[in-house]
């Protein structure tokens, strides 16, 4: 009887084990696809928010038009479409903390190999940085014109 116990709590140990194992595993899949940064959670959109939009627009014009344009490359990649490109959590990590992205986000660093400038920190905090993702998602789906 007692040995039945030992094994049935080893195997159940083992069961946790592995769930957990598994658990763990999806969760850095997950993260890796956000970039690195502050934005850790899965982002729940809802359909565009036109306040958010506005002040993302005025950030944008203020803090990101020396380097970047929709249409075409300026100093750094054209931004439109980049929310079918990228994840929201990726886009918002990379406004966020871009040094750290293109050392060791796999695409980051590869767009960085390609422009050959580091993008700089545009001292934005994470509600800023969200509303800029949000001007992205409406100039995407044609809401507005950057
Ligand atoms: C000094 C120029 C510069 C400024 C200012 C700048 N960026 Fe960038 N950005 C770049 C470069 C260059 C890249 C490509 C990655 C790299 O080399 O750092 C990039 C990459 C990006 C990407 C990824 C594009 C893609 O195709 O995946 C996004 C999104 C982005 N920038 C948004 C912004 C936003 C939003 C701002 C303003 C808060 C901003 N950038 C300010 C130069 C800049």
């Amino acid at each position: 009887m007692n040995s039945r116990k030992k094994i049935f709590s080893t195997v159940t140990l083992m069961m946790l084990t592995l769930i957990l194992f598994v658990i763990s595993f999806e969760a850095c899949g997950d993260r890796e696809e956000f970039g690195i940064g502050p934005v850790k959670d899965e982002l729940k959109l809802e359909p565009v928010n036109d306040n958010m939009v506005a002040r993302g627009r005025e950030l944008f014009n203020v803090k990101c038009v020396a380097c970047h344009k929709f249409d075409v490359k300026l100093v750094g990649p054209p931004l439109k479409d980049v929310t079918k490109r990228r994840r929201p959590e990726w886009i918002m990590n990379q406004i966020l903390n871009p040094q750290e992205m293109t050392q060791k986000d796999p695409v980051s660093k590869e767009l960085f190999a390609q422009y050959l400038i580091q993008m700089t920190f545009q001292d934005v905090n994470q509600l800023d940085a969200r509303a800029i993702l949000e001007f992205f998602r409406a100039v995407d789906e044609n809401k507005v014109t950057p």
